[in-house]
């Protein structure tokens, strides 16, 4: 049943199911997105995204004007579609594992309306054994109407998202159902050459090891950072030093405060969950977590023995997003060392070019430029690479204010000619 265009529905209007939508539609498809949120749905069809996304918002005007792109929350209307892609939210549940209660009931959802034969796809991260699960809980309609469940792994970054979509570097079909292969094999050959069929368990396998891995190696070059400033290395050379070696490259080595964001934090404690679950003990990824967790207690404890203490010191926070180009604050770092650094006593002011962080507290406000954050502050904590904040011509001072580098983006001496006292990761 290849066709040009596919009627597509994707229930899920987040990071990935927006930008799936959108995506699908400027390939020319039919897309219908689908959320149980009203409000969410009214601001979308009038071409609102509500995340900052670059390139999201023309991509999902272009699909409204051209009405092959529109979304409602009335499920009846998937009856027609060929495809439906699931990519609802999966968080930590209460038991650490990843709360599967919104798959269950998107799935459920369109039990009723799916037509005959309709291919029934799933992008949200999930662990291996969930179609098990669904087969076993709707095994009787799943028969009755032959559909063909299986597993599409998404792995698009935020502040990036509609490049990674358009231009995945590879799409993972986790399926040994022949006739949804065909089908979505068809769907996605404008988007790349490296389409993976894989059995179904293999590629979640696929998506939680890319995540762990990537996710190992931050924690990992951030231990070498440590080793680096007991022993007067420098972290940036040794990063340059093991680039060449082709099998280790120079990519994706930047040392900091850890990783955030919704995925890898979520998606590094399931995988070290379910290996316990199997019987594994003390293995690497379940240490990954454990490690990330420490950072920031960690750094803040270093810059302290160099002030003394943050009592009563004004300290301007720049970036509070997760990663430059989103306005996404999980996981952030700034969520976690705000709090700390006000339970210190500190003074915060804070700035971001997107994002913000709503604290109730006195000795804490958002301002709306880098110039009236960093007035009077005794401490610049860098926190998130943005364009506007690593390119910002930084004042001189004769204060010694101290210049907390946490992504190692300026040059110490530059920054010290000024008056400041450097403090990087690793250096
Ligand atoms: C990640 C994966 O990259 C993506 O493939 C998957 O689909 C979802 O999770 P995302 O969370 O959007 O994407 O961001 P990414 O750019 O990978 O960064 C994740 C975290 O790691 C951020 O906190 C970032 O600051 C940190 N990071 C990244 C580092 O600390 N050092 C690095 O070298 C790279």
């Amino acid at each position: 049943m290849k066709k040009n265009k596919y009627n597509i529905s994707i229930i899920g209007t987040g990071f990935v199911g927006l930008v799936s939508s959108a995506v699908f539609a400027h390939l020319g498809h039919n897309v219908l997105g689908i959320d149980i949120d009203e409000k969410k749905i009214q601001s979308i069809k009038k071409g609102k995204v509500p995340f900052f996304e670059p390139k999201l918002e023309d991509l999902l005007k272009q699909g409204l004007k051209n009405k092959n792109l529109d979304f409602t929350t009335d499920f009846s209307k998937i009856k027609d579609s060929d495809i439906i892609i699931i990519s609802v939210g999966t968080p930590k549940g209460k038991d650490g594992h990843v709360d599967l209660s919104f798959v269950f009931s998107a799935f459920e959802s369109i039990l009723p309306f799916a037509k005959k034969d309709a291919i029934v796809a799933i992008k949200s991260t999930v662990p291996p054994d969930t179609i098990s699960k669904i087969k076993q809980k709707f095994n009787k309609q799943i028969q009755e109407k032959n559909l063909h469940l299986v597993y599409l792994p998404e792995f698009l970054k935020e502040g990036s998202a509609v490049d990674d979509t358009l231009f995945p570097d590879r799409i993972v079909i986790g399926s040994n159902d022949k006739y949804a292969i065909d089908i979505l094999k068809d769907l996605h050959k404008p988007l790349s050459k490296n389409i993976l069929v894989v059995k179904p368990e293999s590629s979640q396998l696929i998506k939680y090891t890319a995540n762990s891995y990537l996710a190992l190696r931050i924690t990992y070059i951030n231990e070498i950072a440590d080793i680096c400033e007991k022993v007067g290395a420098d972290i940036q050379e040794v990063i340059k030093g093991i680039g060449y070696d082709k099998r280790i490259g120079h990519h994706y080595w930047y040392p900091g405060l850890g990783y955030g964001g919704s995925c890898f934090p979520k998606d590094v404690k399931e995988l070290a969950l379910l290996s316990k679950d199997i019987g594994l003990k003390n293995n690497i990824i379940q240490k990954i977590d454990e490690i990330n967790s420490k950072r920031i207690d960690k750094i803040i404890k270093k810059i302290e023995r160099i002030i003394g203490s943050f009592e009563n010191k004004t300290i301007a926070i720049l970036g509070l997003s997760f990663k430059p180009n989103t306005n996404d604050t999980r996981e952030a770092p700034a969520v976690h060392i705000i709090p700390k650094l006000l339970d210190k006593k500190a003074k915060i002011k804070a700035y971001d070019p997107m994002a913000h962080i709503d604290i109730k507290d006195n000795n804490y406000t958002q301002k709306q430029s880098i110039e009236k954050t960093i007035e009077n502050a005794d401490i610049i904590f860098i926190l998130i690479e943005w364009p506007e904040i690593i390119n910002y011509n930084f004042p001189y001072t004769n204060k010694k204010v101290i210049f907390f580098d946490s992504r190692n983006q300026f040059n110490k001496q530059d920054i010290e000619k000024k008056g400041y006292k450097y403090i990087g990761i690793g250096r």
